[in-house]
Parts: C-alpha cells; sequence; structure tokens
C-alpha cells in the first residue's frame, strides 16, 4: 500500500474512528493506565479472576481528566441512569473495567476490556467517554464500586481512589467455615500473622450471602465501608479500597494470605482450631501501640 493509499484509508475511515485509532496508545500510555493493567494482570497471575470473575475502578485525578479528554470519543454513550447517587461524585470520572471482560485480557488489549466513564451533574448517571470497544459496558458491580468510592472519599478526606473486587480462594473457603460477622473473620485474620493488624487495624466488614450486581449488595457493602476499608462478600469473594493501586492490591493480597495460612494451620491440626501456639490479644494490642496504630478495640478481649 503507498502513501496515498493509507491516507485515502484514513479519511474512509472517518474523523471519529481515525481519531479513536490514533489515540488509543495515548490514554495506555498514561501511568495510571499502565498501574490499573498491571493490577488486573497481578491479580490474574494470583489466580484471583477466573473467567470474568472480578472488577477494578479508579477515580481518575482533575490532571488525568485533562490529559485524556483529547482523546475521547465524540459520540459519548447515552447516559445511563444508576439505582444509587452520591453528591460527592457529582461529574466524577472513572476508569473500570468492563461486564463480562476478563481480568486475564485486560493488558493484551486495554481498550476492549477497561473504559473511562463520566458521572453526570447530578452523581446519579453515567456515561462511556472511551474505551469498552465493541459494545462492552461498566462492570456489573458498578453500582456497589460507585458508593464505595462515595464513601471511602468521605471517609479519607479524598485519599481514596481505587476499588478492587476479587475472588480469591481462601477466602471465600473462610466463609465457609466462620460465621458472616465481622467481629469473628477479622480476630481470625489478625490472628493468622503479625502483619494484619498493620495493614487493616480496623478489621474486615463482612457482608452474608446476597446476589451479585443487585443494589442491595452494594448499599450493604457501602455501609460497612464506613468502618472498613475492606469488606468480605461471603460465598463470594472480597472488596478492598485504598488510595493508590499498590495499596489496594496489598490489602486484597495480605487478607487473602491471612486466610490461607489460617486453613493450613487448620489442616496441621486436624481441623480443630484449637491451636497450640497463636498470636494473643495482648500481642495484638503490642503490635499496634508500636506503630501508633488505633486498633479497633472493640474486636479485641
Ligand atoms: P463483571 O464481569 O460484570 O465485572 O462481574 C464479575 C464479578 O465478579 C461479579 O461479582
Ligand atoms: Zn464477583
Amino acid at each position: 500500500m503507498d502513501v496515498m493509499d493509507s491516507v485515502q484509508g484514513m479519511f474512509d475511515m472517518g474523523a471519529s474512528a481515525v481519531k479513536e485509532a490514533v489515540s488509543k496508545p495515548a490514554v495506555e500510555r498514561q501511568p495510571f493506565m499502565r498501574g490499573f493493567a498491571r493490577l488486573c494482570n497481578d491479580g490474574w497471575l494470583q489466580g484471583w479472576h477466573e473467567r470474568n470473575g472480578g472488577n477494578l475502578t479508579y477515580r481518575m485525578t482533575d490532571d488525568e481528566v485533562k490529559t485524556c479528554k483529547p482523546y475521547f470519543t465524540d459520540e459519548p454513550g447515552e447516559w445511563v441512569d444508576m439505582d444509587v447517587q452520591a453528591d460527592n461524585l457529582r461529574g466524577a470520572f472513572f476508569t473500570v473495567t468492563g461486564a463480562g471482560r476478563f481480568m486475564r485480557n485486560v493488558e493484551l488489549d486495554i481498550a476492549h476490556n477497561v473504559g473511562i466513564v463520566e458521572t453526570n451533574g447530578a452523581g446519579d448517571a453515567y456515561r462511556v467517554v472511551w474505551g469498552l470497544h465493541d459494545g462492552g459496558v461498566p462492570t456489573s458491580e458498578f453500582s456497589s464500586h460507585f458508593m464505595n468510592h462515595s464513601v471511602r472519599v468521605a471517609a479519607t478526606d479524598g485519599a481514596c481512589r481505587v476499588i478492587y473486587h476479587a475472588h480469591p480462594d481462601n477466602v471465600i473457603a473462610l466463609t465457609k467455615i466462620l460465621p458472616p460477622d465481622a467481629r469473628t473473620v477479622t480476630r481470625m485474620l489478625w490472628k493468622a500473622m503479625t502483619e494484619c493488624v498493620m495493614v487493616f487495624p480496623k478489621g474486615v466488614g463482612v457482608v452474608p450471602c446476597m446476589v451479585p450486581g443487585s443494589t442491595e449488595i452494594a448499599r450493604a457493602t457501602s455501609e460497612l465501608m464506613k468502618t472498613y476499608d475492606a469488606v468480605i462478600w461471603a460465598q463470594h469473594g472480597l472488596f478492598a479500597s485504598g488510595p493508590d493501586f499498590d495499596a489496594t492490591f496489598g490489602l486484597m493480597h495480605a487478607i487473602e494470605k491471612a486466610a490461607k495460612i489460617h486453613g493450613l494451620a487448620l489442616m496441621m491440626n486436624g481441623g480443630s482450631s484449637e491451636f497450640a501456639n497463636t498470636i494473643s490479644d495482648d500481642d495484638l494490642r503490642a503490635i499496634a501501640r508500636n506503630l501508633n496504630l488505633a486498633l479497633n478495640e472493640e474486636f479485641l478481649d
């Protein structure tokens, strides 16, 4: 194909398609998008994302929106009403994984598996402004992500930007042997290894088995997120929040590892949780005191 043919080809594509073709690398090259894709791949490598399991959303900064805006589509999707609303997220932009799209494919084709959505001025509807090619829509758990962002933004004075949902094996297995009770589950996780009380000193919330993707589970989770930065969905998985991708992935990883250690210790002990040695409540207090951490005293004996 000579030069004139390829120029003619670009005209044939139409202005919007040319812009899209040229823009893909620009948006995909942004550091926040690299971090977003890296987390998706890291979660896949951990085995937390069977099929389309799990999803990720990131609340973009004003500068990131400004940099990406020239590459947004000229024809944004329709505004889609959400069954939830948040005053503190009016006009916010989110990078989101797509419903039914696989985390293992994100790094290979970001524009197909990931999108950028804009929230309307009322904070109750969104539209896709970039990516999610081939008719994609935001994750079916977007209501939960949106409500969790709202609650965590308020709880952290605007620091929280990342909400991550995964299906880690050991956390799910744990919810089969423990009641869906934050105190019981948090104590077990804290006592699995000394790191835990440092990573999640407030503890971990738990919602019972509920319908995935429903407004009810979104509201129940966000209620708990007022207190905790991570919430377990019994029989399903885990939601983690944080200021950046490292902290959020690290929180997910620490909780899953603690659940695994508890399971291993149970197996080594013939199924009994009467361990010869464990971390006492006073040990937990001493660790927290040493780091000046405000431990959730309600969960201590
Ligand atoms: P999505 O493919 O819609 O993100 O759903 C995956 C999931 O984990 C539902 O809870
Ligand atoms: Zn899920």
